[in-house]
Formats: C-alpha cells, sequence, structure tokens
C-alpha cells in the first residue's frame, strides 16, 4: 500500500495548476447516459474516482475513449474523454462497482429517466456519516417513478416516464439536486426545485445540460426550473476548476508560508475559504488565470468557521482548515453542520502535536508554533488532504499512511508540492 512521506519545513514558492473539479466531473460523466450521442468532456483529472465510473459507465454500455496527454509544466493536465452511450446494454448498477464510490449511485436519474427502469446498489464512499438516500427516493418520486429499496439495491421503475413537478426539498443535497436535473431534463413538463443546492458543481452540470438541449435555469441559485424535453443531443463542455484543490493548496501556503501562484481557478468559486484564508493572515489575491497566495513570517490567526451548503464555508476544508488552525496564535473553534461523523482527523492531527477537542458537532483547537513529524493514517479523502498540508509544516518526517483516499480526489499531488519547494515522495510497498 502506498505511503507518502514528507519532510516539512520548507516553504511554497511557485506555480500549482489546478485540476478539473472531482465533484464536477463524476456528475457530468453521470449525464452521457442521457443521450446515445457523444459527450465530450475537457479538463477532466485523472482519479481513482473517476476511473471507477468509467468502469460503472462501462458496465451500462457506454463507450469511453481518451483523447489529450499532459502538456509542459504550467499548463493543464488536463485530459479530454468522450462518452458515447449509444445503447444501454446494462440497466443494473452493481455492489461490486457502486460500493466504492457514493456518487456512482447518482446513475439513478438519467437511466431511470432514459430506460423507464433501473437496478442500483445502495452507496458507499467516505466513511464520514450515515449517508442515506432518501432524499434522492422522495424526489424521484415526486416525478412519478416507484421505487423499491430490497437486498441492498434501490430498484426503479417509471412505467409511464417520469413527469415534472414541483420538489421542495427538506434538506440541501448536492447529489440528490444533480440527480433531480438530469432526470427532470427528460420528463414530461415542468419541474421546479425548491431548496436546490447552489454549490458551483450544480450550475456546470446545469449549463452542461444545456448544451445538450436541456431547459434548465435557476442553476447555481435554490429554484431550478427545468421543462423537459424528449431527447438530449451530445455535446463538448469544460470541467469547471476544482475549488476544494484550490482551497488545500492555499491553506498549504498559509501553514508553511511562501508565494504561490494557482493557476487555472478562480476566487469566485470559494469567496468564504478565501476570506477566511485572509483572515488567517494569507494575502490572496486574483491574477490572470489564477489566485496569487503569499504568506509572510507573522503566526497565523485563529479564525472561527461553521461548515455550512455553498456558498458556506465547504466541509471539503473543514479538515484542512482545522490542520492550518493548529499552529494559529490563539484558539479557534470549528463546527461542522453537514456530516456528523467528519472529525476523524482530530486524532491523526493530535499525532503531531495538535491540540484539539471535540465537543459534539464543535472542535476547538488550540493552536500551537510548532507541530512535530509523526506516522499518520489517512482516514478519508479529504482528511489525507489536512495530514499532508500539516506535515508539509510540521518538524522532521511525517509519513502518511493508505493515501489510496488521496489519490480519489487530488491529481499528481507530490508533483504539484515537490515543483514547489516542498520535499514529498510516494512509497510504494
Ligand atoms: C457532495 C460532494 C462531497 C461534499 C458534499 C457536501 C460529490 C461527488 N461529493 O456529496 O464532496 O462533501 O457534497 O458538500 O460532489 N443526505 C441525506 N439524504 C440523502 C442525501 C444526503 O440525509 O438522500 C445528507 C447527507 O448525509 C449529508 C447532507 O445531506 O449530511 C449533504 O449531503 P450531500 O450534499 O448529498 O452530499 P453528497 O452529494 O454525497
Amino acid at each position: 500500500m502506498d505511503r507518502i512521506r514528507i519532510v516539512g519545513g520548507n516553504p511554497l514558492n511557485g506555480i500549482i495548476p489546478i485540476s478539473g473539479a472531482k465533484n464536477a466531473a463524476l456528475p457530468l460523466m453521470i449525464a452521457s447516459l442521457l443521450t446515445d450521442d457523444t459527450l465530450t468532456l475537457e479538463n477532466v483529472p485523472h482519479l481513482a474516482d473517476v476511473e471507477q465510473l468509467q468502469r460503472i459507465l462501462g458496465n451500462h454500455g457506454v463507450d469511453i475513449s481518451v483523447a489529450g496527454r499532459r502538456e509542459g509544466h504550467g499548463s493543464s493536465y488536463a485530459r479530454t474523454l468522450h462518452f458515447t452511450a449509444r445503447t444501454i446494454v446494462d440497466t443494473t448498477a452493481p455492489y461490486e462497482l457502486v460500493s466504492r464510490m457514493r456518487a456512482s449511485f447518482w446513475v439513478i436519474g438519467p437511466l431511470l429517466a432514459r430506460m423507464g427502469e433501473c437496478k442500483v446498489s445502495l452507496p458507499g464512499g467516505c466513511a464520514i456519516g450515515t449517508r442515506p438516500v432518501d432524499l434522492f427516493i422522495h424526489g424521484l418520486e415526486a416525478l412519478g417513478a416507484e421505487i423499491e429499496i430490497a437486498n441492498g439495491y434501490a430498484n426503479a421503475r417509471a412505467p409511464k416516464g417520469l413527469v415534472g413537478a414541483k420538489y421542495i426539498f427538506p434538506k440541501v443535497s448536492v447529489g440528490a439536486t444533480h440527480v433531480m436535473l438530469m432526470a427532470a431534463s427528460l420528463a414530461k413538463g415542468e419541474t421546479i426545485i425548491e431548496n436546490a443546492a447552489r454549490e458551483p458543481e450544480v450550475a456546470d452540470l446545469a449549463k452542461c445540460l444545456n448544451a445538450m438541449g436541456a431547459k434548465i435555469s435557476g442553476a447555481g441559485t435554490s429554484t431550478i426550473r427545468i421543462q423537459g424535453v424528449t431527447s438530449l443531443s451530445g455535446a463538448r463542455h469544460r470541467v469547471l476548476p476544482d475549488r476544494i484543490e484550490t482551497g488545500t493548496y492555499a491553506m498549504a501556503v498559509a501553514m508553511t508560508g511562501g508565494d504561490v501562484t494557482l493557476e487555472n481557478t478562480s476566487v469566485d468559486l470559494l469567496e468564504t475559504a478565501i476570506k477566511a484564508i485572509e483572515s488567517a493572515g494569507a494575502e490572496i489575491n486574483s491574477v490572470e488565470n489564477g489566485i496569487r497566495v503569499r504568506m509572510g513570517a507573522g503566526r497565523i490567526q485563529p479564525v472561527d468557521v461553521i461548515t455550512d451548503p455553498y456558498p458556506g464555508f465547504p466541509t471539503d476544508l473543514q479538515a484542512q482548515f482545522m490542520a492550518l488552525m493548529s499552529r494559529a496564535d490563539g484558539v479557534s473553534h470549528i463546527t461542522e453542520t453537514i456530516f456528523e461523523n467528519r472529525f476523524m482527523h482530530v486524532q491523526e492531527l493530535a499525532r503531531l502535536g495538535a491540540r484539539i477537542s471535540l465537543s459534539g458537532q464543535v472542535a476547538t483547537i488550540e493552536g500551537t508554533l510548532m507541530l512535530n513529524g509523526a506516522q499518520v493514517m489517512a482516514t478519508d479523502l479529504r482528511a489525507s488532504a489536512s495530514l499532508v498540508i500539516a506535515g508539509l509544516a510540521a518538524k522532521g518526517e511525517t509519513v502518511v499512511n493508505r493515501v489510496y483516499h488521496l489519490d480519489r480526489g487530488f491529481e499528481r499531488l507530490e508533483e504539484k508540492l515537490t515543483n514547489c519547494g516542498a520535499i514529498v515522495e510516494r512509497v510504494s510497498e
């Protein structure tokens, strides 16, 4: 099993190209199931989750080809993928494929809309809470689907086709909003979704669906209107930049000091997180095609944050921000409101010398000037990133075990950091 070895203490200086967003690429790839034409996606990150979804889509009969290759330093690593779901050969998404990644459950929307029936295994993914699927089920039922949960599968049918309706989400869900957009695009008549997720990835999916011929308005706000159409066509779409990767590297710079330009990204995607990193002491500016992050010699300032659906502080940056706060000059509080069990990084950060106490959904972090390298265990995707950035700032050697979590969501992490002066290497056994 691969590990990452880090020798901390070096400031980061240079350029880091930001990849396409994993959380946009996944629903966009799934949208290819909606049409028998070719959907071409540019700027697709090369990640384990993307490869896993390629296998899942392949099982349904989607023909996938990869064009493009890595370009030189400072330019995009992006790949262009073509997806053609000429015929859906299998409407079952089996446990063996779906259980590894929660987002694969989302195929339920397009399969149901296009084929009128499907059988999808209940999902797995990061162990950060119970993560039920009730919102998906109720949303699709509002469009006329009949769904039965049995033997670990959701068996969904829409014998008369899906029919547009008004659905008010009782709770904001990114995945369920994606699924409703895809399903309602091919439903009969108008669908109105209230309390929809406002994440930029939702707006990106809607943009792509509209390029395929869908009629969606309001994506990016909490009310989305979808006028159903009878069929969708192919399109070409560029995946938007990864705001979580952007925020992670910005926090890494704030932790280690230095001067880094994050290329191919934008502050507009993560304003709340940028404000929090600035309050911690970093200087952040928009530059042409990116963001410049600088951190001087001063101490990191304590900042309280509360995670919330977009445009609030993202839960996917909570662990990384906790790493940053562990070196702050004072006490800070981080409240997690999205997932009930997303503090598994706390005990690992403590191994590096962080002083964190938990009370329910609130972590209290008493900053310390110096973290010290240690062996740590990656417990989930974003927690892994927090351990890496803490390791970059810690004295001596840190070894992060179980880095396969990291490979699910961070493209060429070692290379990007090494290019900026960090000592980071992958150790394979
Ligand atoms: C997506 C992101 C993930 C991010 C999360 C919240 C992808 C691939 N993943 O996950 O990185 O951390 O948004 O920003 O885009 N819930 C229910 N019932 C449901 C569905 C969700 O109760 O049917 C709950 C969840 O348990 C959680 C909350 O709603 O507490 C938000 O989850 P959701 O927005 O659905 O997260 P994901 O789409 O799985």
